[in-house]
């Protein structure tokens, strides 16, 4: 009896603490402000990286040897909410399936075996009908997204093999890779496709010895990224653009910063557009072959003022097309101090997600 009662008391005892302890919770994400006093030396020690415990390994292999034969099969296998950093190793091999990394599955890691080797690629344009009938547009056409957060991917390729499109032609936008969720890391990888590659859609990213070809803003959406260190090759035919950046408020903080990066293939091509008003991009250190069409940037066809608005730099670049992309009214060379932002991984909150040794 004794001991019961006193297990009880122990019960009742934890069920307030645990109450206290929820509320408090509650009140720390509703009022955060309430806080911030208090939060400001916790806030810097958070900035740290930590490395997340680490790891669940599966693999997926095209052979069937071992493991799963489709990545899809392996994304499904990693339960919902996971703490765990879970690496899929994909063999070398062409996995030819749509992919999905849901918005439940945090922490997920992409190995491939190499960018030439281990590739994943589909073909659905944005005219195509999806399941209930509709027209996909661009956003649905990935054949690979990815609305988790802490998602990464090395040394592997990604593609959207539809055909280029004829001048002229609607609907036949096809991306290779969509990235939605936050703080995503891609190292060695490869995006592949004939318009609008690459979906930089929302959330902070880093890219680094990268390669993205394409033709028509195949860099594209409101992402906060940095791409260090990364081949942006054109395979325009007539003209072409590489990136459209869609930031539409003078508050939000995101943009593409291109850093050290190299610009070559066929053109003409604008290297930047204004999709969102408030649009910014900035190239630094970069070279640029001869494919930079005159103006250098475009406007996307806003009125009045866009000029005005949107954010274009560039900060020490070389090559053949450098001075192009300093051409127009539109794009400004930076002094040190307005390209500093865009210079280090800061851009993208890196030092409490990116490991040094990654950056
Ligand atoms: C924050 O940390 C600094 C030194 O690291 C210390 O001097 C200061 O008292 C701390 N402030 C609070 C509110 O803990
Ligand atoms: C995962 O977390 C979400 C949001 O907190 C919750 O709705 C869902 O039920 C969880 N799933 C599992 C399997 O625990
Ligand atoms: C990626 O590939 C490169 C070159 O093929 C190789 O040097 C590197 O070790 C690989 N890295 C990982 C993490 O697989
Ligand atoms: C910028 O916009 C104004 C109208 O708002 C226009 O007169 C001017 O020509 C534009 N400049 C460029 C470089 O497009």
């Amino acid at each position: 009896m004794a001991s019961i009662c006193t297990s009880s008391f122990i019960y009742a005892f934890m069920l307030v603490i645990l109450n206290l302890l929820s509320n408090f919770a509650l009140q720390a994400t509703s009022s955060p402000r309430h806080l911030s006093s208090v939060a400001s030396n916790s806030t810097k020690r958070r900035h740290r990286y930590v490395e997340p415990s680490c790891c669940r390994h599966i693999s997926v292999n095209i052979g069937g040897a071992r493991g799963f034969v489709s990545v899809q099969a392996a994304v499904d296998s990693v339960p919902e909410n996971n703490t765990e950093r879970v690496i899929i190793h994909i063999s070398a091999g062409y996995y030819i399936e749509k992919v999905v990394v849901p918005a439940s599955k945090p922490y997920i890691t992409f190995q491939g075996d190499g960018r030439d080797t281990t590739v994943i690629e589909w073909h659905d344009r944005a005219s195509d009908r999806g399941p209930n009938g509709q027209q996909l547009r661009t956003y649905r056409t990935a054949s690979v997204s990815v609305f988790a957060d802490y998602f990464s991917a090395r040394n592997i390729s990604f593609k959207n093999t539809a055909p280029a499109p004829l001048p002229g032609m609607e609907g036949w936008q096809a991306a290779a890779f969509r990235i939605s969720g936050d703080k995503a890391y891609f190292l060695g990888c490869g995006f592949y496709g004939a318009q609008d590659t690459l979906c930089d859609d929302a959330g902070r990213h880093y890219f680094k010895h990268c390669y993205i070809e394409g033709s028509i803003d195949f860099i594209f959406g409101n992402g906060r990224s940095m791409y260090k260190e990364c081949e942006i090759h054109s395979i325009a035919t007539r003209f072409g653009s590489i990136a459209a950046q869609d930031r539409n408020w003078p508050e939000e903080k995101t943009g593409f910063a291109f850093l050290n990066c190299r610009v070559t293939g066929t053109g003409p091509v604008y290297v930047g557009r204004a999709l969102g008003h408030y649009s910014r991009i900035v190239y630094s250190y970069t070279y640029f072959g001869d494919l930079v069409a005159h103006g250098g940037w475009d406007d996307w066809d806003h009125t009045a003022g866009t000029n005005k608005t949107v954010f274009f730099g560039v900060y020490k670049c070389w090559g053949p097309g450098a001075e192009a992309v300093k051409g127009g009214s539109w794009a400004r060379e930076l002094d040190y101090k307005s390209a500093h932002p865009f210079l280090a991984k800061s851009f993208v909150n890196g030092r409490h997600w990116i490991a040094p040794s990654d950056a």
